[in-house]
């Protein structure tokens, strides 16, 4: 090895290590076969707060991603470089090197000088937004649905839906230590629709987290499905496929661990919350719409400050809906939250309901709790248990109703 080329796997390891590093190329491969690869790309990301580094290779058109440390990136990194490609170059936070071996093997390095842009912020803190589905790498699914150009880059009309997907990855990312460590995660989403998010879903825990998943996507419109079973052919991608269906039919003999419906109209969000409390989802995302069923029961002297204003009565029904059924998901074994979810072209409706299945049974105090929350509220607004509760009670998944409530009971 001559002394050029032990330099630059100095600098490789220097910077990973000290955290100067900002991304490498592997370019100009010495095979050119169909099969070989045809370059590599590094750069840092964090994961879960960890700072690792993904390597995305490329042959074709196909693209794989492994996520290492900086030891083994280094590794990886310095044994292809002039034995599988011809060109290194290396960003740090402050120069450029090009590194470039010839037939012989031998390497030439050069530096260029590039303004400092962090220097002693770590990597991926820096000012600009860094993003788990990155601008710049292809992402064979936002080339196929028009969000990026082929060169990998977000076509500028769609950057707030290349930033609202990159939140809805976010909000998977921090749920992924509730789902199994080992083995297929099996998701589920429920009216997918055109399915961006749950690509995206697919793209995430496949190419970034480098997991085996089952993900299904259901839908009662058979346009949306196949069009979405055409892009899984298309990028040949495993482990994802669309069924045409109801969500309150669906059935599965499988675990899903993860159960999603985002923006599922009306009562439909009832139905597969309720299928995923059956089996005992470990994660379930919902994000209701369109909640018509209470604003529909609910008497207009009932609660006349909001009932005088059409709006308000529909926004008051919409909310006490999701507030009712955080309450019976936390009854059945669910710690839940409702959070501001991302912003959808399609709707205004961006409350996600979020609930992870506790680890302990819920304490008998916090049971009687809920239950004199929901069935004061309940009777507050005089109306009787909604769908969610109907279908809880039909599958014998709602804890047994403490007898001193009988008599406080609205109609249940
Ligand atoms: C507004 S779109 C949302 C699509 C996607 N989940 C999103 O948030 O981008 C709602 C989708 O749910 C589907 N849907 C609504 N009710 C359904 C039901 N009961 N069974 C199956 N699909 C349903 C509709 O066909 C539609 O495609």
């Amino acid at each position: 090895m001559n002394s050029d080329a032990e330099k630059i796997y100095q600098l490789l390891d220097d910077s990973l290590q000290d955290g100067s590093f900002r991304k490498a190329i592997l370019s100009r491969p010495v095979q050119k076969s169909a099969e070989s690869p045809t370059r590599i790309d590094a750069r840092p990301v964090m994961i879960k707060d960890q700072l690792k580094f993904q390597l995305t290779y490329r042959t074709g058109t196909q693209e794989t991603h492994r996520n290492f440390d900086a030891a083994e990136t280094a590794e990886e990194l310095q044994k292809s470089a002039g034995t599988v490609f011809r060109d290194v170059l290396l960003q740090t936070a402050t120069e450029e090197w090009m590194a470039r071996y010839n037939r012989k093997g031998t390497c030439s390095l050069k530096k260029t000088p590039r303004a400092s842009d962090d220097a002693g912020v770590p990597p991926d803190h820096n000012r600009s937004r860094q993003y788990l589905i990155p601008d710049g790498t292809a992402c064979p699914f936002l080339i196929a649905t028009g969000i990026m150009s082929k060169n990998g880059h977000v076509v500028a009309k769609h950057s707030r839906k290349f930033r609202q997907i990159n939140r809805y990855v976010e909000f998977i990312r921090d749920v992924v230590d509730q789902l199994p460590a080992e083995g297929p995660i099996r998701v589920i989403d429920f009216g997918c629709g055109n399915s961006y998010l749950t690509f995206a879903a697919h793209y995430f825990l496949t190419q970034i987290l480098q997991r085996e998943v089952a993900i299904t996507g259901l839908d009662r419109r058979p346009d949306v499905v196949a069009t979405c079973n055409r892009i899984v052919a298309d990028l040949n991608l495993a482990g994802i496929s669309f069924e045409v269906g109801d969500i309150a039919g669906y059935q599965s003999d499988q675990q899903v661990h993860l159960a999603i419906s985002l923006h599922a109209c009306d009562t439909a969000t009832d139905d597969a919350l309720a299928s995923a409390v059956a089996w005992q989802a470990n994660v379930i995302f919902a994000v209701p719409c369109c909640q018509h069923e209470l604003a529909a029961i609910l008497e207009k002297d009932q609660q006349p400050l909001f009932s005088k204003h059409g709006i308000l009565h529909e926004k008051f029904a919409s909310l006490a809906t999701d507030a009712i059924r955080a309450n019976l998901l936390s009854s059945v074994g669910y710690d839940t939250q409702v959070v501001e979810f991302i912003d959808m072209e399609h709707t205004a409706k961006n409350l996600l309901i979020r609930a992870i299945r506790r680890r302990k049974p819920i304490t008998p105090q916090d049971l009687q709790d809920n239950l004199t929350q929901r069935l004061g509220f309940s009777k507050q607004l005089g109306v009787p248990s909604l769908r969610l509760q109907q279908k809880l009670d039909e599958f014998g998944l709602l804890p047994t109703k403490p007898t001193q409530f009988a008599n406080d009971a609205p109609t249940m």
